[in-house]
């Protein structure tokens, strides 16, 4: 099958590279011409693992290609998946102003039928909206159909996550290009991938169900674990404990400095705005929001507590920059967010990350000191910060890491260290809800 993917950002170049694994012949779209240029050389202008191996692999068999105009790629395709940026406004709503204008290029290019289906997460009722724009732009009578096919790929492993997902989804009006997806899809279909057939914007509501309840998941063991401070229990066992209870599950019990990413914090703010206009009040994704926010500032709290009270001249490493292991994506970090928290405090601030210190430079610029690896953080640090959980940082030589140090204070707000073993070796260590 011939597709088109607009949009070659962490969530177009999967897609398209998967649906290129898969067999089809798959043109990748973008408007940045430097984009699709490093694209077209097999580079990968984020961090993705094993995403370059899969590009490499379909350019170099034919079926992948990378290209910055959508006229071509419209007319030759059956199947046209938009997965363009669909990022907050000021107000929480989503700006579907990408989405718009891809529309209306698909509907000027329109000239035989095809399935246009929205993977960018969008508002319920952006489907119908599309196909609205596509019937008034389209400049003859082509039949076409729309369909909402939203994606549940997890940065870090997103790769993976495309060729085994939990289920498939699928909005569609017309059993045609519901056909037309689920052939598209057949390779997880034999391998018997539950699938989910609904209506538009039933699919759409899914996607920020199913996210607004994992950040409210977050939300909610962060407070446990904020209980915990205050009753001297421990998070951990909590977590296990509610864990075990197959009605709960262990998934999104870690307490941390709360949730980020592009996603999170961006879906349940569309959600809760989404739910305002139709007239009902979410309280709890209003609620999960808040928790979140507080979260963050609690994290600076604790930082402070262990620098004495005082953050002014303070010096701080801080280990994780990515809102996520194995990502190098900044987006609403709760670790960055931190480090400019830190920043403004006054504290002399030296940090590491293993793939985001290009990103975060571009944020934080000269008011921290980047540095080549954990230990050259550390170096003179009186506290120490681990903010994201990268493996590297859990396998850390700690006894060298506290030679290095000037002080003691191990604030480890992902909870990766044994705190006995910490304490052992001398360090004074702040945990998330651990006794
Ligand atoms: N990142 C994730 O983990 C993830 C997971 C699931 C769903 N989503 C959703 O998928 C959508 C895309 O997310 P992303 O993280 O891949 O975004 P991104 O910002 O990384 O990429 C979007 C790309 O679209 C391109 N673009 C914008 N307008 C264009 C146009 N008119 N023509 C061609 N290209 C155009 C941009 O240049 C950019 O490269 C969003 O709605 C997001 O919420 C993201």
């Amino acid at each position: 099958m011939r597709v088109a993917v607009i949009g070659a950002g962490y969530v177009g170049v999967v897609t398209a590279a998967g649906f290129a694994e898969f067999g089809n012949e798959v043109v990748c779209i973008d408007k940045i011409p430097d984009k699709v240029i490093m694209l077209g050389k097999g580079e990968i202008p984020f961090y993705e693992p094993g995403l370059k191996e899969l590009v490499g692999k379909n350019l170099k068999e034919g079926r992948l290609v990378f290209s910055e105009g959508s006229f071509q790629a419209v007319k030759e395709s059956l199947v046209i998946f938009i997965a363009v940026g669909t990022p907050p406004r000021g107000d929480g709503s989503a700006d579907l102003s990408y989405v718009e204008e891809v529309a209306k290029e698909i509907a000027e290019n329109l000239d035989e039928y095809k399935v246009v289906v929205t993977k960018s997460t969008v508002p319920v009722g952006t489907s119908l909206r599309i196909k609205e724009i596509i019937e008034t732009h389209k400049n003859n009578s082509t039949h076409f159909d729309v369909a909402s096919n939203p994606e549940f790929l997890r940065e870090g492993s997103a790769v993976y996550d495309f060729m085994h997902p939990d289920r498939i989804v699928i909005g569609a009006e017309s059993d045609a290009a519901k056909a037309i997806l689920r052939d598209l899809y057949r390779p997880l279909y034999l391998r018997e991938t539950p699938f989910v057939f609904t209506d538009l914007r039933t699919s759409e509501l899914i996607k920020y169900a199913s996210n607004s309840f994992l950040a409210m998941k977050i939300s909610f063991i962060n407070e446990i674990a904020n209980l915990c401070d205050a009753l001297r229990a421990d998070v951990h066992v909590v977590a296990k404990g509610m864990g075990l209870d197959g009605r709960i599950g262990p998934k999104f019990l870690h307490p941390g400095p709360g949730f980020g990413g592009s996603c999170f914090p961006k879906d349940t703010m569309a959600l809760s705005k989404m739910a305002k206009e139709a007239g009902y009040n979410f309280q709890l994704v209003d609620a999960t929001i808040q928790v979140n926010k507080d979260q963050m500032e609690r994290a600076v709290e604790k930082i402070c507590q262990a620098s004495g009270g005082k953050l002014k001249k303070a010096k701080i490493a801080l280990l994780g920059l990515s809102f996520k292991p194995n990502t190098d994506d900044i987006r609403e970090s709760p670790a960055l967010y931190i480090a400019q928290r830190l920043i403004e405090e006054g504290c002399q601030l030296r940090v590491f990350d293993p793939a985001a210190m290009d990103n975060a430079r571009m944020v934080l610029g000269d008011r921290c000191s980047y540095c080549k690896d954990s230990y050259e953080a550390a170096y003179k640090a009186q506290v120490m910060v681990v903010a994201t959980e990268w493996n590297q940082f859990r396998n850390l030589n700690l006894a060298r890491v506290k030679e290095t140090m000037e002080g003691d204070n191990l604030v480890d707000l992902r909870n990766i260290y044994d705190p006995r073993r910490a304490q052992k070796l001398g360090f004074r260590y702040w945990g998330m809800g651990r006794r």
